[in-house]
């Protein structure tokens, strides 16, 4: 059944889904296409852009209850607005209320729905646009009030009895600590119904495990078919790592299933980066590094309609090395679609985008994980990942330069606000602009807890409102590439 159908804007009502204008794209902004209208400023919006007709996806029609649709109502005049400070926000938690931010005419623009996590890496954008104070709609100024009190009150008591990392409950750290040392995540896709492994597969619930499927036991085809399906959360103990590895060398690497073979494509990268961010000077793991990369790429122009769904998988937590491999595939995607040909050095991009954040390991493993707000000078102190990774891997004769510039710039600014240099923007390399836009949309649609993440829409949205700091270009064909892909 079609459930696509034209209608004009003048018809369109909240709730409805815009899947894209009726005119050509390139010029209408991109927040105009697969747009959930919420409220009523959602269609002044279109219709100030001069779009006149829209294409709806009656399916994705979601029906706003009648209280709900009063508060949407109420937040369309300026008057219906408070300004609070950005800092009354805390990192690591999930925002209570809508952010809105003015564009460049005034008008409020929704950048933050409430639910989402404020992370350091939205903290990151917020500080790029040197926002101080954000609008919150008055309605919602009930739940802003309930959400900070606690937050001040504790505040207080922490200073008074001198607790510095005021943040954080110790014990909940250790565990998330602990869990990530003894565990490494995996997918159930490579598996096949049958058979019997030599390593116990646990599902994950927070910090904790359960064994879902006891090392030696049949592998049911009804267990197998639910992990696939809901996307399971599955871990197994670090130290069956090269068991996991060496089953899928033997068994998946060679699959006839298209699915199977991605999802090899994809661990076995993370377990090769992983390896090498121990081991940076060994040659013979960074030539397996460029090898998975000619994967990875391989990948891309033969299935370009699938990749991407490899990206969500087990996109539970912020594993350096899933980050890595994102990476990776998103900036090789971006790459392809701006032309750039396996000539002019997507190999280089691609390794260089794979152990961009490979001098994390080198980092205090406090303070890469860290789920509050980081103190200024722990920021600093994680800014230098960038050069402890660029010292790492300089050693090794089989990097070359070029491929250095995505690890050395991903945190660069076209408007001269990134680091580690603070570089101007026709000193930033094509590749550094490719893996800046990438590392920070991968960090915002990941996070720490999958249900707060960013969808890729409102990261993108995000994003837009730092456009001085991405190249337009390849910020405009990436959105393309994402929405494509979440069609
Ligand atoms: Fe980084
Ligand atoms: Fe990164």
């Amino acid at each position: 059944m079609v459930t696509i159908k034209k209608i004009k804007v003048s018809d369109l009502r909240v709730g409805m889904f815009v899947t894209e204008p009726a005119s050509s794209w390139l010029s209408t902004p991109f927040h105009a296409k697969n747009l959930q209208v919420s409220t009523p400023q959602d269609i002044e919006q279109l219709k100030e852009h001069g779009i006149s007709d829209v294409y709806i996806d009656t399916e994705k029609y979601v029906e706003i209850k009648p209280q709900e649709k009063k508060e949407e109502d109420a937040t369309k005049n300026e008057k219906d607005f408070i300004s609070v400070e950005l800092s009354a926000f805390r990192v690591g938690d999930d925002v209570p209320v809508d952010i809105f931010w003015r564009d460049q005419d005034g008008m409020p623009w929704r950048i933050i729905k409430s639910g989402r996590t404020f992370s350091e890496e939205v903290m990151e954008v917020c500080r790029g646009s040197q926002v101080t104070n954000v609008l919150i709609p008055a309605d919602q100024e009930g739940l802003f009030e309930r959400y900070r009190r606690p937050i001040v009150e504790e505040e207080v008591q922490r200073e008074k009895i001198g607790f510095s990392d005021k943040y954080l409950n110790p014990s909940e750290v250790t565990a998330y600590y602990n869990f990530m040392d003894n565990y490494h995540s995996i997918t159930p896709v490579i598996f096949t119904a049958g058979e019997r492994l030599d390593f116990t597969i646990f599902i994950r619930l927070e910090n904790n495990v359960t064994p879902a499927l006891e090392k030696g036991e049949r592998l049911e085809e009804k267990t197998l078919g639910k992990w696939i399906e809901e996307d399971a959360n599955l871990v197994i103990r670090k130290a069956d790592k090269e068991a996991y590895h060496a089953y899928m060398l033997k068994n998946v690497k060679d699959s006839k299933d298209e699915r199977k073979k991605l999802a090899f494509v994809r661990e076995n990268s993370r377990i090769i980066v992983e390896s090498l961010a121990e081991n940076p000077r060994s040659e013979k793991l960074m030539h397996k590094t460029k090898e998975s990369v000619t994967s990875i790429t391989d990948m891309i122009i033969d299935q370009p309609t699938t990749f991407y769904s490899l990206i969500k998988i087990n996109n539970y937590d912020y594993y350096t090395f899933t980050h890595s491999v994102n990476v990776a595939t998103l900036s090789l995607a971006l790459a392809i679609a701006a032309g750039i040909t396996k000539k002019d050095g997507l190999e280089e991009l691609g390794l260089g985008a794979i152990l961009h954040d490979i001098g994390k390991s080198q980092v205090d493993r406090n303070l890469i994980n860290k789920p509050g707000k980081l103190t200024p000078s722990e920021y600093k102190t994680i800014t230098h990942h960038v050069a402890l990774g660029y010292d790492m891997l300089k050693g090794n004769k089989a990097i070359s330069e070029v491929a250095m510039t995505p690890l050395l710039q991903h945190h660069e600014k076209l408007s001269g606000k990134g680091y580690p240099y603070g570089l101007p923007a026709d000193k930033i390399h094509t590749f550094g602009r490719i893996a800046s836009i990438i590392d920070i949309y991968d960090a915002l649609t990941t996070q720490r807890s999958y249900k707060n993440a960013f969808s890729p829409f409102d990261a993108l949205l995000l994003l837009s409102k730092n456009e001085n700091d991405y190249d337009k270009g390849l910020f405009t064909l990436f959105v393309h590439i994402i929405q494509n892909q979440e069609k």
